[in-house]
Parts: structure tokens; sequence; C-alpha cells
């Protein structure tokens, strides 16, 4: 295969080509060796943690970079009460909590987060997941049955949609945020249970779940409804709890989920509502009752990362006005981020090889954003995505679009001179032939 590898993707390497499962597709492993200039950009090492500024390797060297890559969305992964909060219970409690929370591994760090997060929410249990991903897979699958129907938003992430498919319900989509294409898609499966799944803020495209509209929808059919709260939990509303705080529609959404790895800098996820639902739940959801808990370091570390972010709105603040500066000056410089209203802001490049390329430019100059690629995204809107965090400066996010500007305005000066290089060149070809 001598291909362009900027023709293909991870979607075209799914077929059975190899008689032994353990053997990757011939195909796939050739894609990858002429791909590494692409390959290159993924799985980068930090080599500091997930700050505002850090350091990654690049090339085999330490490279300083102004990272738009983490999720560290109130600096909370690197605050000094949340490390020594960490580091006491490393103390008193070790490191691992050594067991299922069903069996062994549940310690009275755990029940205390529990009850935290059920008080912040104002809901009456919660439970906790050792992953965001196994949290929304296994609540999902654990209260879906074959003959219920979940209702995606079709940009969903993977972690409900593979939710869905593990309970071997019915899943149906709807047109992202579409109220219009969610009433029909509830239509055609009356007399079924139906549960709804949507998100706060989309994770690609940064933009906020429509959920006041989308609620009136579900409602009118009688319909369960899952948010899930993965990017917004923390850094979205007045006291941070989430989109469904923001839009003012708590008291409406009876299952609340959300993430520790986002806005808490930390790892792992939960979900809160009713103690009935939750107590059915814990037998159910795989990934609790199969799985090691949370370590108790991460668990006290999370605590006082839900402390501060109860203590100090102010944090959301600055994030929020980071976003808006840093949109309103991509909308200067000409940058299209798609619909995002959010700290995610996708950088719409549109072209695969163009998007590698400048990948690696703005690394070599400093700046670490994410490549995302089809089929993350459709092939017209590959892009870079950029998350920006409380923790980010004014001139952090003014070298950054600097950075950006002239790497872009670089890029098209070299794309224009190829172009008329080739016009120059086969005008040249027609003058010889004629
Ligand atoms: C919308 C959404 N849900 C769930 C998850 C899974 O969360 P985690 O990374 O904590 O496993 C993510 C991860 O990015 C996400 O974006």
């Amino acid at each position: 295969m001598n291909q362009d590898p900027a023709k293909f993707s991870l979607s075209n390497f799914l077929a059975q080509e190899t008689s032994d499962p353990l053997e990757p597709p011939p195909r796939f492993t050739h894609w990858m060796r002429q791909a590494t200039f692409a390959v290159e950009l993924y799985e980068p090492e930090l080599l500091a943690g997930a700050d505002a500024r850090t350091t990654i390797d690049y090339n085999g060297r330490p490279r300083s970079v102004i990272n738009l890559c983490s999720y560290n969305y109130l600096g909370l992964a690197n605050h000094p009460e949340v490390i020594a909060a960490a580091q006491a219970a490393l103390k008193t409690h070790g490191l691992g909590a050594c067991g299922s929370p069903m069996l062994s591994g549940m310690t009275d760090l755990h029940r205390e987060l529990e009850r935290q997060v059920a008080k912040f929410l104002g809901r009456e249990d919660a439970m906790l997941f050792n992953s965001g991903f196994g949290g929304a897979l296994g609540t999902i699958s654990g209260l879906l049955r074959k003959n219920d129907v979940a209702i995606l938003d079709n940009r969903s992430h993977l972690s409900l949609r593979d939710g869905a498919a593990l309970s071997r319900c019915r899943a149906d989509k709807f047109e992202h945020n579409d109220a219009a294409s969610l009433d029909k898609a509830l239509a055609r499966k009356q007399g079924r249970r139906q549960l709804v799944v949507m998100e706060g803020i989309y994770s690609m495209d940064g933009d906020f779940g429509d959920l006041p509209a989308l609620l009136d929808i579900a409602e009118s059919h009688g319909a369960s409804v899952f948010v899930d709260e993965a990017h917004s939990m923390l850094a979205c509303g007045t006291n941070g709890r989430g989109a469904a705080e923001k839009f003012d529609v708590e008291d409406r959404i009876p299952l609340v989920y959300g993430t520790f790895s986002k806005a808490f800098g930390a790892l792992g996820g939960f979900v809160a509502g009713p103690k009935e639902t939750l107590r059915y739940l814990r037998f159910y959801a795989h990934p609790y009752v199969y799985s090691c808990a949370l370590p108790p370091v991460v668990v006290a570390a999370i605590l006082k990362a839900l402390e501060i972010g109860m203590r100090e709105p102010e944090l959301r603040k600055k994030l929020w006005e980071n976003a808006d500066y840093f949109h309103a000056q991509l909308r200067n410089i000409g940058v299209d981020t798609g619909r995002s209203t959010t700290y995610i802001m996708p950088l719409v490049i549109g072209d695969r090889e163009r998007m590698y390329r400048l990948g690696h430019e703005l690394r070599r100059r400093g700046l670490w954003v994410a490549p995302v690629d089809y089929p993350a995204v459709p092939e017209n809107k590959i892009c870079f995505r950029a998350c920006v965090t409380a923790k980010h400066t004014r001139a952090d996010l003014d070298e950054a679009l600097n950075i950006l500007d002239d790497t872009l305005k670089a890029d098209s000066k070299i794309k224009e001179t190829t172009f008329r290089l080739r016009c120059k060149m086969s005008e040249l070809a027609v003058r010889m032939t004629s």
C-alpha cells in the first residue's frame, strides 16, 4: 500500500484482515509506519505537571510549551492544598484501595466524598467510579435493559454509546442539539422505556447541550434523561453545579453524572441522584462492582479540590473571562472555532495534512494543542482542540495567539508559493508541448 497516508484514517482498519485476532491488520501497521509524522503528535510525554505552562518531550528533547491541551480547567491538579491533602492521605491510607468498593475497596474517605458530592449537588446520594469513562458506561449499561431505548445526541461521547451497546438496548440518535429531531426519535419508539442522553458541554465542539429545549421534548414524551456533565461540572454555573445549574434545570434532571478528571484535576467519575436508584445501580454497574475503587490518595485530593471549587467562585470567573478573551482574539485572527461558546475550542483546519504539519510547527514554537482527526470529527472539521484554564495569564494567552497567528500565516504563504510554482510549471509545460 504505497498510497498517500493522509488519505487514510482509523476508520479504514476495522475489517478482519488476519486469521489471528492478536495480529493487527498489516495495512494498519504499514500505514502507521508511513504516517510517523502524524503519529508522533499522539501520546505526548509530559515532563512536568499539567499546568498552564509545562514541559513536554518533543523530538527527544524537553520543550517548554503553553499548555492548551489539559483539562485542568480550574488549575486544581497542581493546587498546593490539593497536593498536601494527597500527601496526608498517603501517610494514613497508603497508595491503593486494593479492592472493589463492593468487597474491600471502600474507605472512610470514599464515603466522605460520596456525602460531599451528594451535598454539593443537593442529591440524596452519590456513588464513585474509578474512571469517568467507566462511570458513564456503567450507569447507562447498569440501568438500561434489552427492550429499553437509549436516544443519544449524535455528538455523544463514546463512553455513553458503549454503555448503550453493552446494555443491548436499542440505541437511536438525534441530530446534535436538535429538539425536532429528538421529538421524532422519541415518537418512533413510543411505548418503551426511553432514556435521552445528552451532555452539558460537548467535548469536541465545545458547545453547550441545549438542555432546556431538549428537556421540554423529553418530558413531553415521558422519557427519562441522563446528562453527562464531564466537562461542565465544577467549571460551569454560579456554584459550579454544571450546565444544569447554568440553565436552571437542576430539578428536572434526576440523575447527574460527572468526572473528576477535568475541573477537579484528578481521576474518576460519579453519579448522583435518588438513593434507591443508586442502591440498585451499585449492584448492576459492572465498572463499579468488578473494578478496584479509586486510590484513597486521589479521593482525598478530590475532596480538597471540591472544597476549593466551592470556596473560590473566582476561579470559574477567571476561567470564563479567559475563554471569552481567547474566543474574541481567535476571531480577530480569523480562526474558525466552529460552534464553541466555552473554554473548549476546536481550531478548525479542515485538512489532515495541513493539521499535522501545523501541529509540529506549533509544538516547535512552544504551543501545545491537541490534534483531532476523523473519525473523532467529520473530515472537513479536522482541527486542533484548545482548552483554556483559569491558570492561564493574559500573557500566556497572548503568546499562544501570536504563535498561532504567525504559524498559520507562514503556512498560508508556503501554500500560496507552492500553488504559484505549480501554476507556473504547468504553464511552462503547456507552452513546451504547444
Ligand atoms: C463527555 C465525556 N464523558 C465522559 C468522559 C470520560 O471521562 P474520563 O476521562 O474521566 O474517563 C469524557 C472524557 O473526556 C468525556 O469527554
